[in-house]
This record gives C-alpha cells, sequence and structure tokens, in this order.
C-alpha cells in the first residue's frame, strides 16, 4: 500500500467507510471493491462513467502530457497573467494550513500544488486516471495527499468534512455541473469555503475542447449554496472569473 492514502475514501455508493483490504478498500455494506492503481484509488471500475463523463476522461486520459503547458497558454491567452491567477490561488490556500482541502476536478494539481501545505490534508478527485497519475508525480509520496479516480457527481466523503473546496477550471467541462455543485454542498463544513475558476471567453487556441461560460451560469450553480446563509463573490481578470462561496458572515 503506497504511503499516499492515509486518509481514508468513503463508499462513493452508499458513503459507508471503507475497509483496507490489501491493494483495494472494500466497501462493508455494499461489498463493492475499490482497488489502488498506481498510487490512487479506482472507483470506476467498480462504478462505471456514463457515457458523457467517458467522453471528458479520454479527452482528458490524452491531454494529460501536455496539459500544464496547455493550461498556462490559455490561461494567459486570455489575458490573466499566470502569475496573477496563481496568486489569487495562494492567497486562498495562504489559510489552509491544518485544513481539509478537496480538490473537484484536480487534473494534475499542477497550479495548487505548490500551495498544498503539509499540515493539511489534500484530496483529489477526478475522472481521468492519466491526469492524477501526473499528479501522483507531482506530490511524491507525500503522505497528507489523496488522489481518487473518481465522478465529481459521487464524492466518496461523508457530509460536511470538507474545509476548502477547489474547482479550478473544472465547471468548463463537468459534464453534469449541477450535480457536481450539489456534492461540493453536501461534502462542505457549515464554515468551510468554496474557490474556483472558469473560463468565460473562448480562448484564442482550442487548447482543452471545451466552451466558456457565462458568469451567470457560474451563480447559478452554485446557488446550491442558499443566498441566505452563504455569500458568493466573483471578479474577472481577462477572460477568466475566479469565484468563492463562504459562509455569510451573521449566519
Ligand atoms: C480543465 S481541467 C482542470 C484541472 C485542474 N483543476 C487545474 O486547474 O489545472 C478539468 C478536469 O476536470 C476533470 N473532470 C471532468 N469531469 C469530471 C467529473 N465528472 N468528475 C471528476 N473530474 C472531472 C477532467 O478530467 C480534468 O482533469
Ligand atoms: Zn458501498
Amino acid at each position: 500500500m503506497p504511503p499516499m492514502q492515509l486518509f481514508p475514501p468513503f463508499c462513493p455508493s452508499c458513503r459507508e467507510s471503507l475497509a483496507r483490504n490489501g491493494d483495494s478498500f472494500t466497501c462493508q455494506k455494499c461489498g463493492r471493491l475499490y482497488p489502488m492503481r498506481g498510487g490512487f484509488v479506482d472507483f470506476l471500475s467498480s462504478l462505471p462513467l456514463a457515457e458523457a463523463q467517458q467522453v471528458v476522461r479520454r479527452t482528458f486520459d490524452t491531454l494529460s502530457p501536455s496539459y500544464d503547458n496547455a493550461i498556462v497558454r490559455l490561461v494567459e491567452g486570455l489575458g490573466c497573467p499566470w502569475d496573477d491567477y496563481t496568486a489569487r490561488l495562494e492567497t486562498f490556500m495562504a489559510g489552509a494550513g491544518g485544513k481539509i482541502i478537496l480538490d473537484v476536478g484536480s487534473g494534475t494539481s499542477f497550479p495548487v500544488g505548490p500551495f498544498v501545505p503539509r499540515t493539511s490534508i489534500y484530496v483529489g478527485v477526478d475522472v481521468s486516471a492519466e491526469m492524477l497519475g501526473h499528479a501522483q508525480s507531482l506530490f511524491g509520496d507525500s503522505l497528507n495527499v489523496a488522489l481518487w479516480n473518481v465522478d465529481a457527481e459521487r464524492i466518496p466523503l461523508p457530509d460536511s468534512c470538507v474545509d476548502l473546496c477547489l474547482a479550478l477550471l473544472s465547471f468548463n467541462v463537468f459534464p453534469e455541473p449541477h450535480k457536481a455543485a450539489g456534492e461540493i454542498r453536501r461534502v462542505l463544513k457549515k464554515d468551510g469555503s468554496v474557490f474556483g475558476t472558469v473560463f468565460v471567453q473562448a480562448p484564442p487556441e482550442d487548447l482543452l475542447s471545451e466552451r466558456p461560460v457565462e458568469p451567470q451560469f457560474v451563480r447559478e450553480v452554485l446557488s446550491v449554496f442558499d443566498p441566505s446563509a452563504w455569500k458568493f463573490t466573483d471578479e474577472t481578470e481577462g477572460g477568466i472569473l475566479f469565484f468563492s462561496v463562504n459562509r455569510a458572515a451573521s449566519t
């Protein structure tokens, strides 16, 4: 068992805690087996993806070797200097020490990797095993990192356990963004917060085969966080929209 999986996953189907069994995890309730593959937990062999998610997975499996360069070109091509992009991320991560961080559609974890404190627990979930393979190379055998090959619609965590949730350029890509947002809402603690990015303009070159989304779309998807209890903020730099959700001060 590689040391990367000290933070235990739950069954994404019935949300029971999983028992470790050699190189796999087994659900005590439904009996599903989730094997370790190359350092991350494979939930997809037991819970196959719908067709739309399979298309996304294949796209990112193929893109993964050139992904990190492509994402920098995409962000800068949309008029947002990469240093500005990562500075905003760094600011959000400044308080991440000791926290449980969930990165939804984590990919290669390249933009956020340098800002993950060793005192935190970082859980990256992604449908693309190839993208996660690059993330694993980035993190090495860090004890505070868990990478799970799973659909964002079935996050293998119990309710209300995550302090900080990241969704970096992933809402441009999710086939079922409302379901992913619902899962983020479910697993986030009452005093947790979300930080994310999307591109809202068409990139000058087609790097990810994905479309921009409207700022209003992000706001609508995240209205799953009751606006009377949660504060949604957003700001654009070039064609990149940065958004966050925090508990409203009075609740
Ligand atoms: C544009 S990349 C962003 C990666 C990373 N967050 C970053 O900022 O570099 C989008 C990622 O979302 C993943 N993804 C797409 N649909 C997903 C889903 N339903 N569940 C989990 N991951 C998904 C893709 O595999 C891809 O790695
Ligand atoms: Zn189960």
